[in-house]
């Protein structure tokens, strides 16, 4: 490995900022290259897009391909949709480049069996080249199923598996806050999700990677995505939600192996959720129940895990990986 690890940052919203400077304050990391395709930050150096008072001499720029093959990367962290479908050439030019990737991209996570020629095509190049590549974050990536996954290493036996995760939304970032429905109608919100502009991505990947990861032996997994609607004014720091709109979004998966009920998931995250929380519970030999009181906090929880899953990724047998295969990280892996 080299003395710094060369990180190139593709994608620079709100969450891809937050993973640059966290880079920018790791001794073994050096930041060396920036992508986004917005026209407001192509041209800015990061230091200023991050809001620091001074330059870091690395400029955000639109063409992909200019910065990779300039770069000399060894990881791209990249962070620009949660659609596989949609990131799947930006990930084989990282790949093509002969980079490692760490991902956000929630569809990237567990693809094996819902995206499975898409996934072997990644897994068949990234292995040609000699590069690993994972998607992660908080969830998908660890709360609904790395941390139960773990936890199942303490049981004899597990018969299944809930995980509940309540989110007041109205402390997260703006395109969360979008993405769950806040503020529109019950009938706006039915017709974004039914576009697929709306809803959490990942519980049908988090499904998938359980059943793996513990041996459940799921055949059948579905989802709903219903609205939760506020019953009094709300107002976040960048919209207001009116009594009777949406809060936001309450989404339910599930895993059977043949008639039976393997693994419940229960995400809802809106704003004003009382009581945030984040529950594992184990049916097994020992029983196992697991709280994080308030929740794991989503985006410095995914901010952390992409970059101390660096060296995890960099160690990984090449191909398309996923949380299962990566040895334990922890914050003392990137330092
Ligand atoms: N796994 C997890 O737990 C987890 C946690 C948090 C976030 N995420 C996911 O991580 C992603 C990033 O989050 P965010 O809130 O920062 O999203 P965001 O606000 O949509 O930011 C994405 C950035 O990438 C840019 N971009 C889009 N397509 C691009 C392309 N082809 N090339 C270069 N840049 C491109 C966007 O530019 P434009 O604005 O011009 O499109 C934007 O600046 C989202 O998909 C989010 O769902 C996952």
């Amino acid at each position: 490995l080299r003395e710094q690890i060369r990180i190139v940052q593709y994608g620079l919203g709100p969450i891809g900022c937050e993973i640059a400077r966290l880079v920018l304050q790791k001794k073994t990391l050096r930041l060396v290259g920036g992508i986004d395709i917005d026209p407001d930050k192509a041209g800015k150096d990061i230091g200023r897009l991050l809001g620091l008072d001074h330059n870091i001499g690395v400029v955000v720029e639109k063409d992909a391909s200019k910065v990779l093959s300039r770069a000399n990367a060894d990881v791209i962290l990249h962070s620009t949709s949660s659609s596989l479908t949609h990131v799947k050439d930006q990930i084989l030019s990282c790949i093509d480049a002969g980079t490692h990737i760490v991902s956000t991209t929630e569809e990237l996570s567990y693809p094996f069996s819902r995206s499975f020629e898409l996934a072997r095509l990644i897994d068949k190049e990234a292995k040609s080249r000699g590069v690993s590549v994972l998607g992660t974050g908080v969830n998908p990536g660890f709360v609904m199923d790395t941390l139960p996954i773990f936890l199942s290493s303490v049981c004899q036996q597990v018969e299944s598996v809930q995980v509940t995760r309540v989110l007041d939304a109205s402390t997260r970032r703006l395109p969360l806050q979008r993405k769950i429905g806040a503020g529109l109608t019950v009938e706006e919100f039915k017709r974004e999700v039914q576009d697929g502009k709306l809803g959490h991505v990942g519980l049908l990947e988090s499904i998938a990677m359980l059943s793996d990861g513990v041996g459940l032996g799921v055949d059948r997994s579905e989802q709903i995505v219903e609205p939760v609607v506020t019953d009094r004014d709300l107002e976040t720091q960048y919209l207001t939600v009116k009594k009777g709109e949406v809060a936001g979004i309450r989404n339910i998966g599930r895993g059977y192996r043949g008639q039976s009920l393997v693994v419940l998931l229960h995400l809802e995250m809106y704003v004003g959720a009382k009581n945030p929380k984040d529950k594992v519970t184990i049916k097994g030999n020992p029983n196992m129940e697991f709280v994080v009181e308030g929740g794991t906090p989503g985006d410095p929880a995914t901010v952390a895990m992409i970059v101390n899953a660096i060296p995890k990724v960099i160690e990984a047998k090449p191909g398309l990986i996923s949380m299962i295969d990566l040895r334990l990280p922890s914050i003392l892996t990137a330092m």
